[in-house]
């Protein structure tokens, strides 16, 4: 693009340093479609991005928006049909042990209220986190995200070493169980373990299915509240299930999602037992202004139905267990990459240090890099930042998974 660098210049000195492009030579996009993005000279195969989950500009989403913008936009102060539809709508997807729903606008403050929420209903104060878990950008959520960076922790916050893929399923139980015994030490009370159910940013961990039961066990045995964030794992990223959750038999406390539940539009939710929401009404109230308004639940509304109608979670089953295969085979082949792990399109495949020394993190980052310039787009996770992570939108093809194994293929016996 002509006036890139430019722009660059710009967005630099008005956004700040806390901003950061993806990719080494980044993109400046103009228009997206499907599983397809597009700058003004090429268009780039969307192999990562798990927002648009019906697929960008989904025309069935964009014209309920625009619907309902053009009717209706109030808060949850007045009584619409809007969010009860889409709160019984989600509840539906959920053990019947969940049964309210409070809409907020990300992820960050779904689980700002579920922390809230379990402190309140719990008088305890511990919570429990993986080691580089991300839960958002509040200051409490903040607190329970070390991430990749290692951020530092807030107070009465303590982390588990995520399970291998694949480990023995009484492992993380066990984990949770000997943090539980730390906090007793140090006189503090678990209020809750909170997971994102895919385990993402530990480097996307999902087998065996069932792991985390034993886990969900101890935190409950402690008198803490289970909360699965589902903010990556929700609406049928994983192909078998509708939430990540259910992939390991456990009913949670709370659930919270965001991301994809509105293609792209700031639309999130934090679910609950009931019995918690009466507790936690009886000594505080909730308000979130734009959270539930009537556009916003008539865009997931409208997401919802897309996923049904185009039956995107047989999909995602369908072209996960394609790719994963391809990506096997790929690393049958290939010595730079070794395990491939994931669920339905949330795919990771770890990346190995190279033959001539190049840490994996970096080979990693040249892969990613690598596809880019190939017209593919995917990014890196994991603890070591060494797992690619490939989840595109749901309606990704075994085609566009032949694209994909191709140009991974490709950059992975010529790198650049
Ligand atoms: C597991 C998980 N929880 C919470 C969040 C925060 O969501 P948001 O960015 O919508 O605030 C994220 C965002 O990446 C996430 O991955």
């Amino acid at each position: 693009m002509h006036d890139m660098p430019d722009l660059l210049a710009r967005r630099q000195r008005s956004l700040g340093p806390t901003y950061k492009l993806s990719y080494a030579d980044p993109l400046y996009l103009e228009r997206a479609s499907g599983v397809w993005m597009f700058t003004a000279d090429r268009a780039y195969l969307d192999a990562y991005n798990n927002v648009p989950v019906v697929g960008h500009c989904h025309p069935q989403v964009v014209d309920a928006l625009e619907r309902q913008a053009r009717t209706l936009n109030a808060n949850t102060r007045y009584a619409a049909r809007a969010p009860v539809e889409l709160a019984e709508r989600l509840l539906a997807t959920m053990p019947s042990d969940i049964g309210n729903v409070v809409f907020v606008c990300s992820g960050s403050e779904a689980n700002e209220l579920a922390v809230r929420v379990s402190l309140a209903a719990t008088g305890a104060t511990g919570l429990i986190v993986t080691r580089h878990a991300y839960h958002g950008t509040g200051v409490t959520t903040s607190g329970i995200s070390p991430g990749t960076r290692n951020r530092p922790l807030g107070r009465d916050v303590y982390t588990v070493p995520a399970p291998a893929n694949g480990d023995d399923p009484a492992a993380f139980g066990t984990r949770v169980r000997d943090c539980i015994s730390r906090m007793a030490k140090d006189g503090v009370k678990p209020a809750a373990l909170i997971l994102d159910t895919l385990l993402s940013t530990d480097g996307i961990i999902v087998d065996p299915p069932g792991f985390m039961a034993e886990a969900v066990r101890e935190i409950r045995k402690a008198g803490g509240l289970f909360i699965a964030d589902e903010v990556q794992g929700g609406f049928c990223r994983t192909g078998d299930h509708f939430w990540g959750f259910q992939r390991h038999g456990v009913v949670p406390d709370l659930i919270t999602m965001g991301k994809p539940m509105g293609n792209g539009h700031p639309v999130a939710a934090m679910a609950a037992r009931p019995e918690l929401m009466a507790r936690f009404a009886k000594i505080d109230g909730y308000f979130n202004t734009f959270g539930g308004n009537t556009v916003a639940c008539a865009v997931a509304l409208a997401v919802l139905d897309v996923i049904e109608q185009e039956k995107l979670a047989n999909n995602a089953r369908v072209v996960g267990a394609y790719l994963r295969n391809g990506l096997l085979r790929l690393a049958g082949t290939n010595s730079g990459i070794g395990a491939v792990h994931g669920a339905g399109l949330y795919v990771g495949v770890e990346v190995l240090e190279s033959h001539d020394g190049m840490s994996a993190k970096l080979a990693a980052e040249r892969l990613v890099n690598g596809l880019q310039r190939e017209g593919v787009l995917i990014g890196v996770t994991g603890g070591a930042s060494n797992v690619l992570k490939i989840r595109p939108p749901l309606p990704f093809s075994t085609s566009n998974a032949d694209v994909l194994l191709e140009k991974l293929e490709k950059v992975l016996t010529c790198p650049a």
